[in-house]
């Protein structure tokens, strides 16, 4: 059996795919790796941030702003946020989201002279102090809660999450 014979013309464009199909590797590879390589970091950073120590806080709601890094693809940038952070009835952290769940306004500790409750001021809504919304006012639901996440004495903040409390502190009407 004769040994099959490769034409000039067909070494040359094997020759050519070759050093072409090389070539391109080398480009595309690390554009495609620079173009996903902050969505595969999504998340790694920047989750937590310390808001201040377990002694600074009490049963009594106290507003603290923060800042938290952001990063969306390559932007980096700063949200700025802020928590209503207490002790509960169990001495355990909670640190509840200051947007009122029916139409997002700020809610205020004992605004608008709302003793033990959190008052949004643009449709009256009210909440219990753990963040349940008080019934036959506006809000739908409980005032969203940070994950919070103690070290040490220190406590950390991380993302906004559904607040599932059903009831009213103890001692409430
Ligand atoms: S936005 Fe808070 S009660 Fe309407």
């Amino acid at each position: 059996m004769q040994p099959e014979r490769v034409s000039r013309r067909r070494f040359l464009t094997y020759s050519l795919a070759s050093v072409g199909g090389f070539l391109a590797s080398g480009i595309l590879f690390p554009m495609v790796r620079m173009a996903v390589d902050p969505v595969l970091k999504h998340g790694e950073e920047g989750e937590f941030v310390k808001v201040g120590t377990v002694d600074e806080f009490n049963d009594v709601p106290k507003e603290v702003p923060f800042t938290k890094p952001v990063k969306d693809g390559w932007y980096e940038t700063e949200e700025k946020l802020t928590a209503w952070i207490m002790k509960d009835e169990n001495g355990d952290i909670l640190a509840l989201s200051p947007i009122c769940t029916h139409l997002g306004c700020t809610v205020n500790w004992e605004g608008g002279g709302n003793e033990n409750r959190f008052f949004c001021p643009c449709h009256f809504g009210l909440y219990y102090k753990n963040g349940l919304n008080v019934p036959n006012t506006p809000p739908p639901e409980p005032l969203q809660k940070y994950e919070v996440k103690i070290e040490g004495n220190d406590v950390y903040l991380g993302p906004l999450q559904p607040n599932p409390v059903t009831e009213k502190p103890e001692g409430e009407s």
